[in-house]
């Protein structure tokens, strides 16, 4: 298995770009089962989860293509995905596929929305949580579908079609507003979602789905009303900024000192985190072609953070917050109120000299002088991203395992790190 191999201390500058977002292109890229026409996707990251959900929607028939690379393109910048759901073979995800990415569960709407059938399998456990799949269901059900388990699979039936309703989410989820979304809108009548999800790749999505013919109203406040319609078209969309590939870099530069153009980045997808960093003391300036990040020698002040849905601060960039704060001259608190499991990376952060102690869902760091470089591991994508940034600025080397946690959501890490003057080397396994 790859390594990656960080020597520390070296300031960032330069110009790194922003990759499209990852968890706007994956239910993007499901969306392309409500049509039989061709779904045009711009700016899709090249990340191993896109390539794995090209192979589960390859199972279901979906053909694709990847538009050739334009002059200007390199490795790290997105490519166009062609995805065509003409002809779909079969309408079952089994366990091998689903339990490798959370998401792909979520093809299940737009399979019983346009097919009347679907047979996905439970994903079952993941790191940072249980994560159920309750409130999914209850919006396919709310919206006319029938459910039942069956040897581990969710399969949905509506002999009749889906048929609008209104759907009251106890809590604000992000996969149950997509899967309601994306079944609504084709569904026979208006559908009416409160306490939607606010975040930025719902409203993404939801900017697609109308490019496709749909009738959804309200995306980024808490009711979304859709009107369903009888059939969609293809599309052409580009993916939006990843704000949590901004957040992470700019907590890079923050961690490593320097000055960075974070290019294409937009602030107000990330305002709370922006907002949080310049409490800390890093200078955060937005301009026309991104967000420029700078820490000079100063030191860190400590936050007090508690992550929560969007507009909050996000679950996605706890885990860099609390590699930074390892560094603040004083005492963090970081509370997690998303995933009940999501402090794996304390421990690994341990290895490297940080001083945090967990209560719950709290977590208290006291900042220290330094750290040391050291081999660490960790279970999933924020958390491994979380040691790189720690690693930029301990002393010595730190060799972070399992990177396949990386190259599952940041796209060309160690280039564009480099690119700004990080020591980062990727070591093949
Ligand atoms: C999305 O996960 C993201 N994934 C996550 O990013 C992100 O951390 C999360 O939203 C929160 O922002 C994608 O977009 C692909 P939720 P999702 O449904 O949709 C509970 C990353 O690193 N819940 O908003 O699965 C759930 O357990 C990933 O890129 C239920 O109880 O998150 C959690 O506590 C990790 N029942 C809370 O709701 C359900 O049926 C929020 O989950 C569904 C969720």
């Amino acid at each position: 298995m790859d390594r990656i191999v960080i020597t520390g201390g070296a300031p960032l500058t330069g110009v790194l770009p922003i990759s499209g977002a990852k968890n706007a292109a994956l239910p993007l890229m499901i969306a392309s089962l409500l049509t039989g026409d061709t779904l045009e996707l711009a700016n899709v990251p090249r990340l191993a989860d896109v390539q794995l959900l090209l192979r589960i929607l390859g199972n279901h028939g979906v053909d694709h293509t990847v538009v050739g690379r334009r002059p200007g393109e390199s490795a790290e910048t997105g490519q166009t995905l062609r995805l065509c759901a003409s002809t779909i073979i079969d309408t079952t995800a089994p366990y091998e596929l689903v339990s490798r990415m959370r998401a792909s569960f979520w093809v299940i709407a737009p399979l019983v929305a346009r097919f009347g059938e679907a047979r996905v399998s439970l994903p079952g456990g993941c790191a940072i949580g249980t994560r159920p799949v309750d409130l999914l269901i209850l919006a396919l059900e709310r919206l006319g579908a029938q459910i039942e388990i069956e040897a581990g699979d969710v399969v949905a039936r509506t002999p009749k079609g889906l048929k609008g309703a209104e759907i009251v989410f106890p809590k604000v989820t992000v996969s149950g507003t997509h899967v309601a979304m994306m079944a609504a809108v084709l569904a026979n009548g208006t559908t009416v979602i409160e306490n939607a999800a606010r975040e930025p790749e719902i409203v993404d999505v939801a900017d697609c789905l109308n490019k496709m013919g749909a009738k959804v109203s309200g995306a980024g406040t808490p009711t979304i009303v859709i009107e369903g319609v009888p059939r969609l078209g293809g599309a052409r969309h580009e993916v939006l900024p990843d704000r949590i590939e901004t957040g992470t870099y700019a907590m890079a530069v923050a961690m490593a000192g320097g000055d960075v153009l974070l290019e294409n980045a937009r602030a107000p997808l990330l305002q709370s985190a922006l907002d949080t960093l310049v409490q800390a003391g890093v200078t955060i300036d937005p301009t026309n072609a991104g967000i420029r990040v700078a820490r000079n020698g100063a030191g860190l002040d400590p936050v007090d953070v508690t992550t929560e849905p969007f507009p909050g601060f996000p679950t996605d960039l706890q885990a860099q917050l609390m590699a930074l704060m390892t560094r603040a001259k004083g005492t963090s608190r970081i509370r997690e109120t998303i995933f009940e499991n999501r402090f794996m990376h304390v421990q690994e952060l341990a290895r490297l000299g940080a001083r945090i102690r967990l209560d719950g869902d709290l977590a208290t760091v006291e900042g220290v002088e330094r750290l040391r470089g050291a081999p660490v591991m960790a279970t999933d994508l924020r958390a491994s991203v979380s040691l790189v940034i720690a690693g930029l600025a301990a002393e010595g080397e730190t060799t972070i395992n399992r990177v396949y946690h990386l190259d599952r959501g940041f796209e060309a890490l160690e280039a564009k790190l480099t690119r700004c003057g990080a020591q980062v080397e990727r070591v093949r396994g």
